[in-house]
Order: C-alpha cells, then sequence, then structure tokens
C-alpha cells in the first residue's frame, strides 16, 4: 500500500515536474510576438511548395497556421526551443507553403540571437534577394535556403556565420556568389561538413581554399559555372562521403588516383563536366564507392579491371564518353548494380561478357556501342528490369521471346538492331515507350500492345511487321506511333480523331494500308506531324483535319486520294510541309480569300497529281516562310518533334522523314532543315503563264513547274530568288528568249529547261557554264554554249527521263548520318543542356532522373527537427 503521505509527495514531484517542464518549454512573449509578425509576412499557397515537396512525395503543409496568439511558440510546429533557456534555437519551416518576401527589417533577425538552425527550403520568396542580416544568426550551425525562389546575389557576410556546419543554396534560380564569395566562404566557414550551392551561379576558378575544409562530408557544386582545373585534393578530404560536380561544362581535372584504400567517397558525380582522361587503376581502391556518375565527360581509354573490385556500386553510369575496348569481365562481380548505364561509347565485344547477374538490376543502357553477337540470355534473370537499352548495337539472331516477359519494364528499346524473330505480347502492364524499329522483325505485332494504358510511344518502323490498328482505340496515352516501313495493313479506326490530348505524331509511311480517313479529328487535338505517305489510302481529306490547330507536317503522298485541293488547310499557322503527290487530286487551285493562308509553309509539293487551271498566285504572294527567311536565325533548327513527357516521362525526339523525288531520283530527307523551302508542282495540268510574283519568294531552295502546260515567257523575277538550288521548267510551252538576269541565281545546281518553245541566246557566266546540253534540249531556237551547234538548231529531243542528277545541293550534307524516325531523347537533353537550356530536363534525362526524388527527399529531411 501507498501511504497518503507518499501519494502527496508524488503530487508534488508531479507538479514541480510539470512546473519545470512547463516552464522550460514557455517561450519568451518577445519571441512569440517576433515570430507572429514573421508570419504576418506571407501567405500561404500550396504551389509555393508543391514542385519540391508533394511531387516527390514529401507532404507539404502551412505550418505557420498552427501558430496563434496566447500559446506557447514552443509548441508550435516548427519552432525548436532550447530544454533550459526555452530559447528558440530551431525554426524547420521547410515545405511550409511561404509566399513572400523577407525584409531585412524582419523580426526574424532580431529576437533569435540563439538560433542555431534555420530552414526555409521548398518556399516561394519571389526571387528576392538573400539579406545580409542573415548574418545576425551568429550561432547558426544549419541554415538551408534551398529551392525557395531566392535570387540575386549571395550576401558576403553569410561567411561570418563561423559556426556553420551545414549550408544549403542550392536550387535557386538565379542566384549567384560574385568573387570573391566563394574563397570568403571556404576560408571562414572551418568548421563545414555539408556544404550545397548546386545551381548557385560562382563562374570561377576552384579556390584552394577548399582543400582546409577537412571536415566535409557533403560537397555540391552541381551547376555553379566552374571553371578550369577542379583541385584533385578534394576528391581526398578525408571525410568526403558525397561530391557533386556535375553540370560545369568549363570544369576540367582528371580522375586522381586513389593510392591507399581508406577514401570514405561513396558518391561521386561528374555529369556533363569536362573531365577527360582515363579511369586509373586505383579506382579499385574507392571501397566504398555506392554512385559514378560520369556521363557526358571526356574521358577515353578502357575500363580498367579494378572497378569490377567495387562491389558496393549500385550506380554506374559512364555514357557519352569516348571510352574504347571490352568491358572488363570483372563487372560481372557488380551484384548490387541497380543502374548500369555505358551507352553511346565505342566499347566492343559481347554484351554477355560482362554484364552482371544482379537481381535489383534495373536500368540497363548499353546501347550505341560497337556490341555484337546473340541477345545476351542473362537479360532473362533480370527480372527487376524497368529501363532496357540495348539499341545501335549489331545484335544479330533471333530475339528470344522470354524477353517479352520481364515483368517491369517501363522502356524497351532494341532499335538499330540485326534482330530477327516475332514479337509476343508484353507482359509488363507498365511500358511506357517500345522502339524496336530498324530490326528484322516481322510477324504478326500483337495488337493487345495497344491496351497498355500508359504506353505513349511506339515506334516499329523498318521491320517486316504486319497487322491491323483494330486495338488503337484502347492506346489512351499514346502520343507517338511510328509504324512506317512495314507491311501494316487495314484501315485506320474511326476512334483516330478522338485523341484528344496527346497523340502528336502519327507515322503509317510505306505499310498498305487502305480505306480512308476518318473524319472525326476533334477540336483540341494535338497531332503535329500525320505521314500516311505511300500506301493505298482513298477518298479524300477529311475536312476535321482543319481542327489539328498544331499540325506541322501532312504528307499524304503516293496514295490514291482523289479530292480537290483541300484549300482548307491554309488556316493552319504551323503548317511547314504539306505533300499530296502522287494521288488523284483534280480540279483548279483555288484563289485564297485568307489573310495569311499558310503562313508557315516550307514545303508544298503537290506533284503528279491532275490539277488544272493557273498556277496558285495567291498562296505565292503569302507564303511568308519562304520570302526573307534571314539563314542564321535557322541554322540548327530542323522539322522535328522534340516532346518532353512528365517528370517521369521521357524525352524523345522525332526526325520528320519526307520522300520527295528531286531530279528522278527518289530521296528520304530524315532531319528536314526549316531552310529548306521548295515548290513542286510538275506532272499536273497547270496552264497559263508563270506569275511575275513568284519572285517575292526569295528564300526558296527548289522550284518544279516541270510537266505542265504553261505558257507565256519565263519571268524575269526568277531571278530574284538568288537562294535556288533546284530549277526545272522542262516539258512546258513557254516561248520567248531565256532572261539574261538568270545568271545572278548563283546556287543554281541543277537547272532544266528542256522541251519547251525557247528562243534565242542562252546566257552566259556564272553557273550558266555548268550546265549541259540535256538543260536545254527539245526547244525551239535556243543557241550558243553548251549546246554544240552553236547557230541554232536545237537537237531533236533525246531520251524523255532527266538522268544523272548532279549532286551539289548544299542541303545534301545533312542527309546522310541520320535514320529517319527517331533518336532518344539523350541527345536532344545533350544538345539542349549544351546551349545551356533547362538543366531539369538533363537532369530528368541522364543520370538524376530517378535520383533526383531522392536527393530531394534527403535534402528536406536532413535539416528537419533540427
Ligand atoms: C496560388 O498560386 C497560384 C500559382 O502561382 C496562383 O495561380 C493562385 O492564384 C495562388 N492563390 C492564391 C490564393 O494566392
Ligand atoms: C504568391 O502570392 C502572389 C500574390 O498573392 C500570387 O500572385 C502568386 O501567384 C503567389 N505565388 C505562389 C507561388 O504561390
Ligand atoms: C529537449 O527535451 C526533449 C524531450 O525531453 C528531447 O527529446 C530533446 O532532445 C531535448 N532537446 C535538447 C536540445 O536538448
Ligand atoms: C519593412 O520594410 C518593408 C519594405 O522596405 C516595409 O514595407 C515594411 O513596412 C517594413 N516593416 C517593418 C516592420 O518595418
Ligand atoms: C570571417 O568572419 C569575420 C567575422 O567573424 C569577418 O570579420 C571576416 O571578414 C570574415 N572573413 C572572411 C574572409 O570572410
Ligand atoms: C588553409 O588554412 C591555413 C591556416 O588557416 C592557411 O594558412 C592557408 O592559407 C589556408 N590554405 C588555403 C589554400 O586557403
Ligand atoms: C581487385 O581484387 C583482386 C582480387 O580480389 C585483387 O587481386 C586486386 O588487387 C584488386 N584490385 C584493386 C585495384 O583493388
Ligand atoms: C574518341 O577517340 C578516338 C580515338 O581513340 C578519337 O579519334 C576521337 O576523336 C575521339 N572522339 C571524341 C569525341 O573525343
Ligand atoms: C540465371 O540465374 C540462375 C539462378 O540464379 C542461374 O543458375 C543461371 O546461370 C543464370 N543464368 C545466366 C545466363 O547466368
Ligand atoms: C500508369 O501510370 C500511372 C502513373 O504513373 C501508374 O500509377 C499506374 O500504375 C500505371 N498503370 C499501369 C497499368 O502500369
Ligand atoms: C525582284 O527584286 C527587285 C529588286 O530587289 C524588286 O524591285 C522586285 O520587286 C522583285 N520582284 C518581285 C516579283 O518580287
Amino acid at each position: 500500500m501507498v501511504s497518503n503521505n507518499q501519494l502527496f509527495h508524488l503530487f508534488l514531484f508531479l507538479c514541480f515536474f510539470q512546473i519545470t517542464c512547463l516552464h522550460a518549454q514557455l517561450c519568451t512573449q518577445e519571441q512569440s510576438s517576433a515570430l507572429l509578425q514573421f508570419k504576418q509576412q506571407f501567405s500561404f499557397n500550396k504551389s509555393a511548395s508543391y514542385l519540391h515537396c508533394d511531387s516527390v512525395g514529401i507532404l507539404s503543409y502551412p505550418k505557420m497556421e498552427s501558430w496563434k496568439e496566447g500559446s506557447d511558440c514552443c509548441s508550435w510546429d516548427g519552432v525548436e526551443c532550447d530544454n533550459n533557456t526555452s530559447q528558440v534555437i530551431g525554426l524547420d519551416l521547410s515545405c511550409s507553403w511561404l509566399n513572400g518576401t523577407i525584409h531585412p527589417n524582419s523580426t526574424i533577425f532580431y529576437y533569435f540571437p540563439h538560433l542555431q538552425s534555420l530552414n526555409l527550403a521548398f518556399n516561394h520568396f519571389g526571387m528576392s534577394p538573400i539579406t545580409s542580416e542573415f548574418s545576425r544568426f551568429t550561432r547558426l550551425t544549419h541554415l538551408n535556403l534551398s529551392a525557395s525562389v531566392f535570387s540575386g546575389k549571395v550576401p558576403i557576410e553569410v561567411s561570418f556565420l563561423k559556426k556553420l556546419i551545414s549550408l544549403d543554396l542550392s536550387g535557386n534560380y538565379d542566384l549567384r556568389l560574385e568573387e570573391p564569395g566563394f574563397e570568403l566562404l571556404v576560408q571562414n566557414l572551418t568548421k563545414v561538413r555539408e556544404l550545397n550551392l548546386g545551381d548557385v551561379n560562382i563562374s570561377s576558378v576552384v579556390s584552394n581554399s577548399l582543400l582546409n575544409l577537412t571536415s566535409l562530408t557533403l560537397l555540391d557544386l552541381s551547376s555553379c559555372g566552374l571553371l578550369g582545373k577542379f583541385p584533385d585534393g578534394v576528391f581526398h578530404l578525408p571525410h568526403l562521403i558525397e561530391l557533386h560536380i556535375s553540370y560545369n561544362l568549363a570544369l576540367t581535372g582528371y580522375f586522381p588516383e586513389f593510392i591507399n584504400s581508406s577514401s570514405p567517397l561513396q558518391h561521386l558525380r561528374l555529369i556533363s563536366t569536362n573531365f577527360s582522361g582515363e579511369l586509373p587503376d586505383s579506382i579499385g581502391n574507392l571501397k566504398s564507392l555506392k554512385t559514378l556518375y560520369a556521363p557526358f565527360c571526356k574521358f577515353y581509354g578502357s575500363i580498367p579491371t579494378s572497378l569490377g573490385n567495387l562491389t558496393e556500386l549500385t550506380r554506374l553510369a559512364i555514357s557519352y564518353n569516348n571510352f574504347t575496348g571490352m568491358l572488363p569481365s570483372s563487372l560481372s562481380n557488380l551484384g548490387n548494380l541497380v543502374k548500369l548505364g555505358v551507352q553511346y561509347n565505342n566499347f566492343e565485344g559481347k554484351i554477355a561478357d560482362f554484364l552482371p547477374n544482379a537481381k535489383s538490376l534495373s536500368y540497363l543502357y548499353v546501347g550505341s556501342n560497337n556490341f555484337s553477337g546473340p541477345f545476351p540470355s542473362l537479360v532473362a534473370n533480370l527480372t527487376s528490369l524497368v529501363e532496357l537499352d540495348l539499341s545501335n548495337s549489331q545484335l544479330t539472331g533471333p530475339l528470344p521471346s522470354w524477353v517479352f516477359s520481364l515483368p517491369a519494364l517501363c522502356y524497351f528499346n532494341l532499335s538499330n538492331n540485326k534482330l530477327t524473330g516475332h514479337v509476343k505480347e508484353f507482359k509488363s502492364t507498365d511500358l511506357i515507350a517500345i522502339d524496336l524499329s530498324n530490326n528484322s522483325l516481322y510477324g504478326r505485332f500483337p495488337s493487345s500492345t495497344f491496351k497498355l494504358v500508359n504506353l505513349t510511344s511506339l515506334i516499329l518502323s523498318s521491320n517486316n511487321f504486319s497487322g491491323e490498328l483494330d486495338m488503337l482505340c484502347h492506346a489512351v496515352s499514346l502520343r507517338l506511333l511510328v509504324l512506317s516501313s512495314n507491311s501494316f495493313n487495314g484501315s485506320i479506326p474511326q476512334c483516330l480523331g478522338n485523341f484528344s490530348t496527346y497523340f502528336s505524331v502519327l507515322d503509317l509511311r510505306k505499310n498498305n494500308f487502305s480505306g480512308t480517313i476518318p473524319n472525326t479529328f476533334v477540336k483540341g487535338n494535338s497531332f503535329e506531324i500525320i505521314n500516311l505517305n505511300g500506301n493505298g489510302f482513298e477518298g479524300t481529306v477529311p475536312k476535321s483535319l482543319v481542327n489539328c490547330k498544331m499540325l506541322r507536317v501532312v504528307d499524304l503522298g503516293c496514295n490514291k486520294f482523289s479530292d480537290k485541293f483541300p484549300f482548307w488547310l491554309e488556316k493552319l499557322r504551323w503548317l511547314q510541309v504539306l505533300i499530296l503527290s502522287s494521288n488523284k487530286f483534280h480540279g483548279p487551285m483555288p484563289a485564297s480569300k485568307a489573310k495569311f493562308p499558310f503562313l508557315n509553309l516550307r514545303v508544298m509539293d503537290l506533284s503528279d497529281n491532275y490539277f488544272t487551271g493557273p498556277l496558285p498566285k495567291t498562296y505565292f504572294k503569302n507564303f511568308n516562310a519562304m520570302m526573307n527567311v534571314i539563314e542564321a536565325n535557322f541554322k540548327l533548327q530542323y522539322i522535328e518533334k522534340s516532346l518532353v513527357g512528365s517528370m517521369y516521362l521521357y524525352a524523345y525526339h522525332y526526325h520528320d522523314c519526307l520522300t520527295m523525288v528531286i531530279k528522278g531520283s527518289t530521296i528520304e530527307m530524315a532531319k528536314v532543315l526549316t531552310i529548306f523551302t521548295v515548290i513542286d508542282l510538275s506532272k499536273n495540268n497547270f496552264e497559263g503563264q508563270i506569275p511575275q510574283i513568284i519572285g517575292k519568294l526569295n528564300s526558296i531552295r527548289g522550284l518544279n513547274l516541270s510537266h505542265n502546260s504553261l505558257t507565256g515567257h519565263i519571268p524575269t523575277s526568277l531571278a530574284n530568288l538568288t537562294m535556288l538550288e533546284w530549277l526545272d521548267l522542262s516539258s512546258n510551252k513557254l516561248t520567248g528568249e531565256i532572261p539574261r538576269q538568270l545568271n545572278n541565281l548563283k546556287s543554281l545546281a541543277v537547272f532544266n529547261l528542256s522541251q519547251n518553245q525557247l528562243i534565242g541566246p542562252i546566257p552566259q557566266g556564272n553557273q550558266f557554264d555548268t550546265f549541259l546540253n540535256d538543260s536545254y534540249i527539245g526547244n525551239l531556237a535556243l543557241f550558243g554554249p553548251p549546246l554544240s551547234d552553236t547557230c541554232s538548231d536545237p537537237r531533236p529531243p533525246q531520251q524523255e527521263d532527266d538522268t544523272n542528277s548532279s549532286s551539289g545541293f548544299n542541303w545534301y550534307v545533312i542527309l546522310p548520318g541520320y535514320g529517319c524516325g527517331l533518336v532518344w531523347g539523350l541527345v536532344m537533353g545533350y544538345l539542349m543542356f549544351s546551349r545551356g537550356k533547362p538543366q531539369w530536363l538533363v537532369r530528368i534525362i541522364e543520370g538524376e532522373r530517378n535520383e533526383s526524388r531522392k536527393r530531394f527527399k534527403k535534402h528536406a529531411h536532413r535539416n528537419r527537427g533540427r
């Protein structure tokens, strides 16, 4: 039994305990109201935190909302007090929806001298500067201002915070550390263990003072614009676990030697730097290494065997370098690998020789090397595979059917190999992208593939697949369907036009499709490219195409369409390419009443149809994209598709492929330069004169009006088309003389006036000295060189066909080297990056697509509860 006395004492004790506790927790009135005043400066909006918190799986909420007058501020969410002094020592307002700015006069700077930890990460401070008043927190050990939309100059006063153990300013737009800021920072913050300046624009060489920061465990200087040689010594800092110096294009260095085996380094990221040289054998001493990311660098040589000693490695990415030789078979020891990326190097040998039997291997990118041999059988064991890229290799033989049973695949790219065999039903329902193009696969393609609800791209071009599109309507997420050069048949299902949100590339070129195109295109659809060239489609061009406001390419060539000219397409303001060649289009071209018909058209090919009447003068007048093009502005732009899916999808890159007939040769143009501007109206029944107005189209490269019934003189205004490389007016009824001014056309490489009724002298000089007889044969009375009878009579017509198209177009040079179809996004990512373009994209694409979540999570949590 417990006596009353004892109970009383217990009671007293509890009271006392209660009181001391309460007392210990009660924050001062001063601090309480200072915090409430601080709260007043903000509004709360989830969008201020969403991107860096909720979207990567961290719950955000307005912590300050629980802050109420009259309650003890030490109990407020995000506020931490000292147990003894009840001074506020920690403030964690990360992911708290804060929207506003922190003025230098803010109360927060004046009432919290004991603050040790301040975390304002993942809010929205509206591009405001970081005020120098932060230096008043002289006891601060942890300061986290990351990804909170601060901008401007980092105040030098931050370097007064000598007690800092952790400083994170990363992920802010447009924040910069001007010289000597970085130097001062590393000189004064001698205690710092975690220094994250990622995305802060430093733009200077890396100070050797960094070597004095011997406590560093984490150093993140990604995307800081660092220049010059990175000090080797940093790699050897005795406690350094994580080193991130990615995305510093001008940062040079070599992979250092690691002579002794005590380095604690676990994570090393050198993505997109100018690091070069070979990987040293001593890399095998980095026994703790878990992550090695070094894609987009300048490394070369062979991979040291010792790399296979790093059995802790989970992520190894060395794509886009210039490595050569065989990958060492020791790599097969790396049983913990989750990610292996070696694509875009010059490796050779067989994949089977190095592939690790790693149960958890999820990301395997080995494509775009010189690997050969059969499809590696070990892949059957890699049941965790989510992304598999074996593209652009020389894999031969049958594609084993178990590949289609890999249960977790999202991304599957075997394009550009020599694989044979059938495709079975895919087992993984998570598939997002499938690319099997350019192989020798055949047979019915399983149409159940269209039922994959997350499938965004399906690329099967250049195989020998057959089958129909009967299940297409199920493909609710499809953005890109490329089936060109196969033997698919059947008709296009009615539902095609109902795809209102995503579907943007439909490429069915060179198949056996037939039937009519459904007239069901709804408003607000996303089609940008519709290429049906070389099928058996018939009927009319569906009027509802006019709802495809985003259309840039329409290629209906080589079909059996029978229709008047679909003039209503003139409203599509982004349309750049219109090809209707080799069909049964007929009737006169209408005179357009639109204000800006075909505003952006660069390629118009109506050849080999039954059009009649005069040439479409009103169009010539309005083809703005063919006039006064300033080439410099277009230098590297191609008519191409570059789509970026959501953060977790894939960036991809589609080259339109157009087929055009140039002087009798059919040319497939992948990558169509936007400066490539052509009008081809040949092989129709156009009549009347060539309008003078055609001289306005001074940016066109090719003009073909041959095989019509055009009459009258050759307009002198043609001399204005100084970019012309190819001009064909042959097989018409043109009369009069050849305008002398045409010798202005200094780019002209192919010129044909044969089979007309022209008379008079052939212009001389410039390009005209290079044309041969064929250019002039079959006219009434042309004379002068190159016609051998310099007096008069032309020779009798020879064979009708134009042969030997001499080269000479300067756009030829862009043709080789690119297949039609698709180049997976990494290239694009790289290109964009090297132009200083969105780095978030590059991060998604290489290396950090799957890591960024973790990285942010880690940041968010690192300073929680301090
Ligand atoms: C929240 O932010 C979003 C995006 O900036 C904005 O559209 C919205 O109006 C804001 N809401 C409030 C209540 O300020
Ligand atoms: C911040 O607040 C302003 C004004 O209330 C609002 O216009 C803006 O959209 C908000 N921004 C965010 C990211 O919440
Ligand atoms: C204060 O006390 C709480 C509960 O007793 C304890 O969890 C916390 O670590 C203490 N904080 C400090 C800074 O000592
Ligand atoms: C702080 O400064 C801002 C802008 O300079 C001003 O609008 C605000 O009233 C000031 N607040 C206090 C508490 O002085
Ligand atoms: C280091 O901090 C002190 C204040 O503690 C300051 O006076 C000094 O200028 C700083 N030095 C550097 C190099 O920033
Ligand atoms: C490293 O610190 C020492 C002692 O503080 C100093 O003398 C030296 O200059 C520093 N080195 C660099 C490279 O800053
Ligand atoms: C790698 O491991 C092998 C055998 O375990 C050993 O002989 C070799 O020295 C190691 N290489 C390095 C660089 O650690
Ligand atoms: C790659 O290395 C080869 C020789 O090993 C060299 O000829 C080539 O220029 C290098 N390519 C790049 C992009 O550095
Ligand atoms: C696949 O795994 C099994 C069991 O783990 C093993 O016996 C087999 O050799 C592996 N296959 C290959 C090709 O390594
Ligand atoms: C499709 O994607 C969504 C969102 O990424 C995911 O939640 C869902 O599980 C996926 N569906 C299938 C069948 O994989
Ligand atoms: C051809 O160019 C000349 C001189 O630049 C210009 O005066 C004339 O209008 C142009 N002709 C046409 C049809 O554009």
